[in-house]
Formats: structure tokens, C-alpha cells, sequence
């Protein structure tokens, strides 16, 4: 069974999206632990950066620049970091996003492209890495999904689809490999302030957090939480997230209420005007 013995000295952890935002804060959660964090993401010079922070904290850490939107990525990886280090043993698949747009004002590859990085990678990359973690007898793979696609939050089609998708993919992985030492949780983030996108978003605008909104800090928490304790799901959000989640399932008209209360629809319409002035939302 998977547990903490994929943390602390000995090992290595993946983590992706972590040349900026919440990815930092996993990596630097995880490396706390004693064992060994390979940073990932597009940007070599951010990378650089993170890692000589962390070190610098006293963290054991290393960087290998990928795109996982691009062909071949995840393998080529995961290829990298088994002759560099011998394998991974956690993997968090962390990058993702969203581009904060409509959906009819984006073409059908700008919208895939979402669902390329937020599902595709992913299953792509914990594809690459199962069969070192099934030879070793040993694995965890934490994927992070967002409250999106419950919530209805506005303008977020294509990504709400692929978060949903993560959370499909977890239960069967978790389900089909850890009898075989190998586990699998999902960390579904409501709205998330202090780093990130949502953080961005609310500079951006101008606009303050809203007290929906968890610290980043909690997320990275989380992460060790769902190792440690092999958790199947755990929601990031202040309040009875759980309990949330399953009544937006039993009431799904609810979720657009919520974000109107919760100020989500102006935030976002504020971010759109600001990014794409000229098109606006059609009444
Ligand atoms: N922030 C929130 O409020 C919130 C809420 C719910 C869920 N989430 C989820 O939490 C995770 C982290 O979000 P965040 O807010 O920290 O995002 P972020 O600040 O935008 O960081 C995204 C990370 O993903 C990497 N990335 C983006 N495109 C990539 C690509 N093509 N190939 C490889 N790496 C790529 C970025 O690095 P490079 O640019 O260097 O590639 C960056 O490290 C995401 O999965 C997001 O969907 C966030």
C-alpha cells in the first residue's frame, strides 16, 4: 500500500507547475519531508529561481524544464528523472490552468490546448511513471482538480471538463493499482488566494479576496495530508467543502447563485473586459 514511504529521504517527487504559483508551495511542502524534488514547468529561468530558493532553505532540489503540452513530453520526462534519480515515487500533477477567457471567443485549438495541459498531461504523465512505481512496488500520484465544473464558474468550459476528467481518472487509478503498492488522491481547490491564478486574477482586477478563498499554503498542506494519509479526495475550500460539493451535485442550477453571491460572476466579467475589451459577454 502506498503511505509516507514515498516521502522523506530516500525518495523523489515530480512536481509539475512549480516555476510559480501553488507548485512552489507543494514542492517546498514536500521537500520538508527529507526526500528529493525534481521542479517542472516550461520556464527554465523561474525554475532556476524556485530551486535556488529552496535550496537555499535547505531543500533537495533539482529542475527539468518541459512543455506537457508538446508530443512525447511526459515520456521523455519521466525517462529523464529514472536515469537521473532512478524513478519517481510521488508524482503531483499540478499544472494547470485556465486562459481566463470565453469560450466562443476562443478558437477550438486555444480550448483544447486547455484540456491538453489540465487532463491529457496528467494521464499522460502518470502513464509514464506508473510502470517504474509498479516495478518498485511503490507510488503515489496526487492530481489537483478544481471546484469549476460543480460551481459552474463562469467562462470555465473546456477547463471545468478537464478538471472533472481528473477526478474520473483518479478513482480508477487509485482503484486498479493500489493493490499493487501504487495509490492515487485527488485535491479538488476551490477558489485559492496568496499564489496562483486566483491570486493573479484578483491583482489583476483590483478586487480583494473573498472569504471563499483558502490559502495556498493549505494546498501544499494537503498534498503531504493525501500521501501521508492516503486520502482518496480532499477538498480545499474554507468550510464544509465536501458537503458543498455534493449538494452542487444534487442541485446544480445552486451553482450559479453561488457565484453571484460569492462575486465570482464579477470578478470574472471585470477580468474579460479587461483582456478582451472589445467582445464583452453577448446578453
Ligand atoms: N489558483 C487557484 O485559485 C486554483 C483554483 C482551483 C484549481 N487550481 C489548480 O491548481 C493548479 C496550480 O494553479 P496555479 O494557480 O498555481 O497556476 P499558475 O500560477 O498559473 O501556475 C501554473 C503552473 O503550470 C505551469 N504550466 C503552465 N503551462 C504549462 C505547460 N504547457 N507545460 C508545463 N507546465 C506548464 C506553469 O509554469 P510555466 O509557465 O513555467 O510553464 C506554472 O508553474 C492548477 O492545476 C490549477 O488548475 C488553482
Amino acid at each position: 500500500m502506498s503511505s509516507s514511504n514515498v516521502l522523506g529521504v530516500g525518495s523523489t517527487a515530480l512536481v509539475t507547475g512549480a516555476s510559480r504559483g501553488i507548485g512552489t508551495l507543494i514542492a517546498h511542502a514536500i521537500a520538508h519531508e527529507g526526500g528529493h524534488v525534481v521542479l517542472t514547468g516550461r520556464s527554465a529561468a523561474d525554475l532556476r529561481a524556485v530551486t535556488s530558493e529552496l535550496a537555499a532553505a535547505g531543500a533537495d532540489v533539482s529542475f527539468v524544464p518541459a512543455d506537457l503540452t508538446q508530443p512525447g513530453a511526459a515520456t521523455n520526462l519521466a525517462e529523464t528523472i529514472e536515469r537521473q534519480r532512478g524513478g519517481v515515487d510521488l508524482l503531483v500533477n499540478n499544472a494547470g490552468g485556465d486562459p481566463l477567457r470565453e469560450f466562443h471567443t476562443m478558437t477550438i485549438d486555444e480550448n483544447l490546448r486547455t484540456l491538453q495541459l489540465n487532463l491529457v498531461a496528467p494521464v499522460a504523465l502518470s502513464h509514464a511513471v506508473l510502470a517504474g512505481m509498479l516495478r518498485r512496488g511503490r507510488g503515489h500520484i496526487v492530481n489537483i482538480s478544481a471546484m469549476a465544473g460543480r460551481v459552474s464558474f463562469p467562462y470555465t468550459e473546456v477547463y471545468a471538463a478537464a478538471k472533472d476528467g481528473v477526478i474520473g481518472f483518479t478513482r480508477v487509478l487509485r482503484s486498479d493499482y493500489r493493490p499493487h503498492g501504487v495509490s492515487a488522491s485527488v485535491l479538488i481547490l476551490g477558489a485559492i488566494r496568496d499564489a496562483g491564478q486566483g491570486q493573479r486574477m484578483l491583482d489583476e482586477s483590483g478586487m480583494k479576496a473573498s472569504r471563499f478563498m483558502a490559502p495556498a499554503e493549505a494546498v501544499a498542506r494537503a498534498v503531504v495530508t493525501a500521501v501521508k494519509k492516503d486520502r482518496a479526495e480532499l477538498v480545499i475550500m474554507p468550510g464544509p467543502g465536501r458537503l458543498l460539493r455534493a449538494v452542487m451535485d444534487y442541485f446544480p442550477g445552486l451553482g450559479p447563485a453561488v457565484n453571484r453571491a460569492a462575486g465570482a460572476d464579477a470578478t470574472m466579467q471585470k477580468i474579460i473586459e479587461l483582456r478582451e475589451p472589445k467582445t464583452g459577454v453577448s446578453a
